[in-house]
């Protein structure tokens, strides 16, 4: 049996700024899916990094498919109602067109999905960013799934030793290219070092399968006008064949870098925190991200381990508030601030405007 496994996330409202979105809204979205369990879906999981919204699917339905998609984009819209009734910030934020086609993709809705023949004891981790766009997993990524030095499997297990595919996506050219590691590690990273153009989309094992996914739609390009940040989700499998869960948990206990801060125009630390610390309060951060760990029998969820609660993250934690502490310290300056290309605020270009007929020739 197929199971495919979709993770479909929307900002529909939060409360208090940009903080973390209501226990109602969760309750409204667990409804809905408690409604098509056993129908549409095997099974579900709604939780929520942040200010978005995060439904975890599982069905048979295959990627892309248009009931699993209506059912995501009714739910948030009907989430959204109830944030505007709440009188939430940003209601319905993230939902950037009425005209639902059948796909959320273009429309707002962050989506990772993977159809696989499940292994006998199939382990699937996922991983949900908020203030944040989806180049940040470029790095881990990486480690995960090509650097010996965080994946000792690479070297030890010889259903890894192969290496693996990365399936590139220049979000801004609209083109993908598919390199191989380890032989091509050095133009690989070549691109994805360049995090404002080029995002990791899917890893894959050389045989063909499926190993990760993540979100890459771009809010502000979709929407043409600073809407929010992209906020990203990720799904990877673990073990047996793949790296094990301490491996492709491991690169985010180094915290570095990554664009998303405040008005999703700062650079700042990604933090690893529980699903219960998921609240980016200060200067709206600093940038968060979950990591919950499923068994799956038959498409049906185990209780996830909530990774980043373990005591061994907390040393990231600290790091990670120091660097904040160091990026805060240079206020409207780069490096904290963006360069204007990656800047999603657009009131910069109105300043300009207004300065731009007081410019002399030098
Ligand atoms: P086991 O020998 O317990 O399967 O461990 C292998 C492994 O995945 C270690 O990370
Ligand atoms: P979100 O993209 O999480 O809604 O954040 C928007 C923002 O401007 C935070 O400062
Ligand atoms: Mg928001
Ligand atoms: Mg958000």
């Amino acid at each position: 049996m197929k199971t495919t496994v979709s993770l479909i996330k929307a900002d529909i409202g939060s409360i208090g700024g940009h903080i973390r979105t209501s226990d109602e809204i969760l309750d409204l979205c667990k409804k809905k899916l408690q409604e098509e369990k056993g129908k549409l879906l095997i099974d579900f999981y709604v939780t929520r990094c942040g200010d978005d919204v995060e439904l975890l699917m599982t069905h048979e339905s295959g990627v892309d498919a248009k009931e699993i998609h209506s059912l995501a984009w009714d739910t948030f819209k009907e989430g959204a109602e109830l944030a505007k009734e709440q009188g939430l910030y940003g209601a319905g934020q993230d939902l950037l067109s009425d005209a639902f086609s059948g796909n959320v993709r273009g429309m707002g809705p962050g989506i990772c999905e993977m159809e696989f023949e499940e292994r006998p004891a199939e382990v699937i981790i996922a991983f949900m960013a908020d203030k944040t766009e989806a180049s940040a997993f470029n790095l881990p990524l990486y480690e995960m799934f090509a650097n010996p030095f965080n994946t000792a499997g690479l070297v030890l297990d010889p259903k890894l030793h192969d290496g693996f595919k990365f399936e590139v996506h220049d979000v801004k050219g609209s083109r993908k290219i598919i390199l191989d590691t380890p032989e091509e590690s050095y133009d690989l990273l070549a691109l994805i070092g360049l995090t404002d153009i080029y995002a990791v989309k899917r890893v894959y094992r050389k045989s063909g399968e499926i190993s990760a996914v993540a979100s890459t739609e771009k809010v502000n390009m979709i929407a043409g006008r600073y809407v929010g940040k992209d906020d990203p989700a990720m799904l990877v499998r673990a073990q047996s064949g793949y790296p094990a869960t301490g491996e492709i948990v491991n690169p985010f206990a180094r915290p570095f870098f990554i664009a998303g801060w405040m008005r999703g125009s700062h650079r700042g630390p990604i933090m690893p925190v529980a699903e219960k610390d998921a609240n980016p309060s200060r200067f709206d951060g600093p940038p968060r991200i979950i990591c919950l760990s499923f068994s799956m029998k038959n498409g049906v969820l185990s209780t996830p381990v909530d990774v980043f609660s373990d005591v061994s993250f907390d040393n990231a934690r600290r790091q990670a508030n120091e660097m904040a502490d160091y990026m805060r310290r240079h206020g409207p300056f780069q490096p904290h601030l963006l360069p204007p290309g990656e800047m999603e605020y657009t009131t910069l270009p109105e300043v300009m405007k207004k300065l731009e007929s007081r410019f002399e020739k030098l």
